[in-house]
């Protein structure tokens, strides 16, 4: 997969694996991940679906109806990375934190979904609910922001309700933040954010 890698100062700090939005690149998150954890190694991934040439991570019917063979495949073809990843760069597996946005969000969010030690952590910025229907595994030593928009035209606040009880349910520690936007990420979700990984690591 295409990918960034750069080792931080600090190397106990978890690694920011980071997963852009429909139509981005493996750059677009970097100036967060620098603002979130500046010390940390990141290790940022570009989407290799190509949906009307913009990157995504997996492919959809729709806006919000989600290929689900194709969700489950590269969710593993993904998790594969990882593995591959942490031994490449020297970092430690059992210490990686996901920022992701929109689609990256649900990439990262079905990383959760389908594999208990995918992720230590997870920012989700408007984050849908990936997949419905299946048991998702123990979740217990798994810390999950949640940051939604109650007018998000994109994810419904009663989806990203539903989204954060079935993590919760599999022992996931969830928090909401609410802004007064869209889909957008405002600067206010990123101190939120910010604030909720200093609290939790
Ligand atoms: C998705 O396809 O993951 C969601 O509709 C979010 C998006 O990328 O627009």
């Amino acid at each position: 997969m295409i990918h960034l890698f750069s080792q931080g100062e600090d190397r106990s700090a978890p690694t920011l694996v980071l997963f852009h939005g429909t139509g981005g690149t493996e750059r677009d998150l970097l100036p967060l991940a620098r603002i979130v954890s500046p010390a940390s190694s990141v290790l940022s991934i570009r989407g290799n679906v190509l949906e009307n040439g913009m990157p995504r991570y997996f492919r959809r019917l729709a806006e919000g109806i989600f290929d689900e063979e194709d969700l489950v495949l590269r969710t593993a073809e993904l998790y594969q990375f990882l593995e591959d990843a942490a031994r490449q760069y020297g970092v430690a597996r059992d210490n990686f934190v996901a920022i992701g946005y929109s689609n990256g969000a649900n990439i990262a969010a079905s990383l959760l979904f389908h594999y208990g030690q995918s992720l230590k952590g997870a920012i989700l910025h408007h984050p849908m609910v990936p997949r419905r229907g299946i048991k998702l595994p123990g979740l217990m030593d798994t810390a999950v922001f949640i940051g939604a928009g109650a007018n998000d035209p994109i994810c419904s606040r009663e989806e990203t309700e539903e989204l954060a009880s079935l993590l919760r349910d599999a022992g996931a520690d969830v928090s909401i933040h609410w802004e007064r936007s869209g889909h957008q990420l405002t600067k206010t979700e990123v101190d939120a954010a910010t604030a909720w990984f200093e609290r939790n690591f």
